[in-house]
């Protein structure tokens, strides 16, 4: 029998190569290269030679509003960009028991009660249960149509002969062509299947959304390879033992990434949380030490998040230094700026930062409130209940200016608290009535107005 050829692709970016490389020349990964079977190239016809296009001016094009239709679920809308674009490919990441296909079962929910007509593929379940977690959600009084199948040739038939408005494919490490010979899941499968379901979404003019799970190693060809190839790219994202979920938007070819939609996993699936700044304050402590409200902008949305700390004398010669929900290096680099700035001890005592809620910070505007909340905790200082934190510090101990300042303090003044400890070089700028702004200019003063 003929040797079988192989090749090798990229995990991370689907670089192809013939030989085996330690790094990727593509990303500059290390060591993500797997071997799998050519890709028996099909005989489908690519794009017609017949109808050449000639270049186009600018001025003499006109630019149209993609046509969007709102699904109903606001969270979902904004992240999208305010609606579901029509025929565009939509992948929904995240790790496996998030609620992908709950939210996306919601969505058909919305959508067929709206009179559109939706088909959804399982590869992962069976009719019957798809059926059981339909009856959680509520009633669907539209065209929904469900389908248990791996085969794309197959659903690439239903799909034309059904005409749906929206296709759902969950998910799609269980999808397969016949002509590849790697096992569903791998690179060159999910490659080809997402090939094959943007040549279907554009050509007959249907919405698809992509489920993708992401494994912690990307072992199964992580969704990375189909990120390039898809119009959006949302991820669902929380803590397992939390109940709030965050849609994010990662990459968005017709609206603007960044933004979020807040969810809580119930009984009955995902419930839109209107605002997640009341959510995320929910059973904060009061009048304790090393407890912090920070204003935090979310894509184009303030949010307000408590951050605590706790430092104690270590019990080992390497004193522990952890933080939960933000950036560990970041806590101790902003640790060594407070002792030298500050000529405090820090280095034999443990230090232990946590965003509560289970929220991920990278903004550096969290700054404020982490220094704060670990002098707090260091000088047992209880920082008022209505005092609220923002912007950045610097290496020498600055606090330096932030975005949208304005927003975060309204938010901020929204939510009952009665002053503002920022950035003297934001408090310049703003006027807001109704709650004491304090601008500081380095953590000296952020000090002194502890210690009052
Ligand atoms: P699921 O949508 O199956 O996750 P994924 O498709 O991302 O793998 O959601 C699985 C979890 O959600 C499961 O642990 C049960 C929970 N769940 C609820 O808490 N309430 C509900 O109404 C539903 C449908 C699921
Ligand atoms: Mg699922």
């Amino acid at each position: 029998m003929a040797k079988l050829k192989t090749v090798f692709f990229c995990k991370e970016c689907g670089y192809e190569s013939a030989k085996w490389m330690g790094q990727c020349p593509g990303c500059r990964e290390w060591d993500t290269f797997v071997e799998e079977p050519v890709v028996k190239t099909s005989s489908r016809k690519t794009t017609s030679m017949n109808n050449i296009r000639e270049p186009q001016h600018i001025s003499n094009i006109k630019a149209e509003e993609e046509p969007r239709f709102p699904c109903g679920i606001v969270e979902l809308d904004r992240v999208l960009g305010g609606g579901i674009v029509p025929s565009s490919l939509v992948l929904v990441g995240g790790d496996p028991g998030i609620g992908k296909s709950t939210l996306l079962l919601q969505l058909c929910r919305e959508v067929v009660n709206k009179g559109k007509k939706v088909l959804y593929i399982s590869g992962e379940e069976s009719l019957a249960q798809i059926k059981m977690r339909a009856e959680r959600l509520g009633t669907f009084d539209g065209d929904l149509l469900l389908l248990c199948e791996t085969n794309l040739d197959l659903i690439e038939d239903i799909i034309t002969k059904k005409k749906p408005d929206i296709a759902v494919i969950d998910s799609i490490q269980t999808m397969f062509k016949e002509e590849i010979s790697s096992a569903p899941g791998s690179v060159g499968q999910v490659r080809e299947v997402t090939g094959t379901l943007m040549r279907i979404a554009k050509g007959i003019g249907v919405t698809v959304f992509i489920i993708g799970h992401v494994t912690k190693e990307g072992v199964v060809a992580g969704p990375r390879v189909l990120e390039h190839m898809v119009d959006t790219v949302l991820y669902l994202e929380g803590d397992n033992h939390a109940s709030y979920r965050i849609l994010r938007g990662v990459k968005n070819r017709f609206g603007s990434t960044n933004e979020i939609g807040v969810f809580e996993m119930r009984g009955n699936g995902l419930a839109e949380v209107k605002n997640p700044s009341e959510f995320m304050l929910k059973g904060r402590p009061e009048g304790e030490s090393g407890s912090v409200v920070a204003s935090l902008i979310e894509g184009t949305r303030p949010i307000l998040v408590e951050v605590q700390g706790l430092v104690c004398r270590t019990n080992f010669n390497m004193p522990r230094r952890t933080a939960v929900g933000t950036d560990y290096n970041r806590v101790n680099l902003l640790m060594a700026v407070l002792e030298k700035r500050l000529g405090y001890n820090l280095a034999d005592c443990d230090a232990y930062v946590n965003v509560a809620g289970g929220m991920r910070i990278t903004e550096p505007a969290l700054d404020l409130a982490v220094v704060t909340s670990i002098l707090s905790s260091y000088k047992n200082l209880p920082i008022g209940d209505d005092t609220i934190f923002f912007g950045e510090v610097g290496l020498t101990g600055e606090i330096r200016a932030v975005n949208m300042a304005e927003q975060r303090v309204l938010e901020a003044s929204k939510m009952g608290f009665k002053v503002c400890i920022m950035p003297q070089a934001n408090r310049e700028h703003i006027k807001v009535t109704g709650i004491k702004m304090i601008g500081v200019r380095n953590i000296q003063e952020v000090m002194e107005i502890l210690e009052n």
